[in-house]
C-alpha cells in the first residue's frame, strides 16, 4: 500500500507546482484582466497638436506628424495630406514639402507625381499622444550609441591622425 501512497502524494504536490508555474498572463492592453472577462477600456488620449516639427531618431525614419489629421480624408478618391504638403501647395499652406524619396519609384527613378507607394501616408506617418507607453523601450539614438562606443560621427573623425 506503501508505495501507491508515496506516488499519490508526489502526483498531489507534482500538480500543486506545474499549476502554480503556470505563466502569468502578460498582456499591456488587456492587463491582468482573465481571458473569459472584459477589461476596462484604456482612457483615450488627446493627439498632440503642437505644430513644432520633432527631433527624428535616424536618418530614414519617417517624421511623425506634429499636428491632428482627425477627419482628413486619405483613400483613393482625395488624399487631405497632398492638399497641403504636395509641392504646388506649399506657397500657401507653408507644409513641409514632400522629400524626393516620395517621387521615386522603387527602381530609383525620380518621377513627377508622387509615386503610388508613397500615396498613404499614414502607413509610415503617424500621430503622437502624450500617453504612457505599454512596453518598456530602450531604443537609443545611434549617436548615443556611436558617443558611447567612441565611434565615429563625422567623415572628419574618421580620418585617422597623421
Ligand atoms: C492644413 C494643412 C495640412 C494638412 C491637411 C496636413 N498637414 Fe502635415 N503639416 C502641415 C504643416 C503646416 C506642417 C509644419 C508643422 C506644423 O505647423 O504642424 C506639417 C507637418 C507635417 C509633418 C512633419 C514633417 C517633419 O519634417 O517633421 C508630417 C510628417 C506631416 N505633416 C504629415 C501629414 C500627413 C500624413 C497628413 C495627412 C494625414 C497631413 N500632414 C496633413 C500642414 C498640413
Ligand atoms: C513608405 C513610407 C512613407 C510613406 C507612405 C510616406 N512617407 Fe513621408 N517620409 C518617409 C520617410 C522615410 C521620410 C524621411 C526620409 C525622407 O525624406 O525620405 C519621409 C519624410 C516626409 C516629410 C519630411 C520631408 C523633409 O524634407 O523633411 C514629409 C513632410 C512627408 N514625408 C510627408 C508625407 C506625406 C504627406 C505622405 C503621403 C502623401 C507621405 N509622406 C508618405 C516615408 C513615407
Amino acid at each position: 500500500m506503501k508505495p501507491w501512497r508515496n506516488l499519490l502524494l508526489f502526483g498531489i504536490a507534482f500538480s500543486a507546482a506545474a499549476l502554480a508555474q503556470q505563466p502569468r498572463l502578460v498582456d499591456p492592453l488587456r492587463g491582468q484582466t482573465p481571458l473569459a472577462e472584459e477589461p476596462r477600456p484604456p482612457v483615450l488620449y488627446n493627439t498632440e497638436n503642437k505644430d513644432l516639427r520633432r527631433e527624428r531618431a535616424y536618418t530614414m525614419q519617417p517624421p511623425t506628424i506634429p499636428h491632428k489629421i482627425d477627419g482628413y480624408q486619405l483613400d483613393k478618391r482625395a488624399n487631405r495630406c497632398l492638399f497641403c504638403h504636395n509641392r504646388d501647395r506649399i506657397g500657401e499652406t507653408q507644409a513641409i514639402p514632400l522629400s524626393i524619396t516620395h517621387y521615386m519609384d522603387r527602381d530609383g527613378n525620380v518621377r513627377a507625381a508622387i509615386s503610388p507607394r508613397r500615396y498613404f501616408c499614414t502607413t509610415c506617418h503617424v500621430v503622437q499622444t502624450e500617453a504612457r507607453p505599454l512596453v518598456d523601450n530602450d531604443f537609443l539614438d545611434v549617436d548615443t550609441v556611436l558617443k558611447r562606443t567612441g565611434g565615429a560621427r563625422t567623415p572628419a573623425e574618421r580620418i585617422p591622425a597623421q
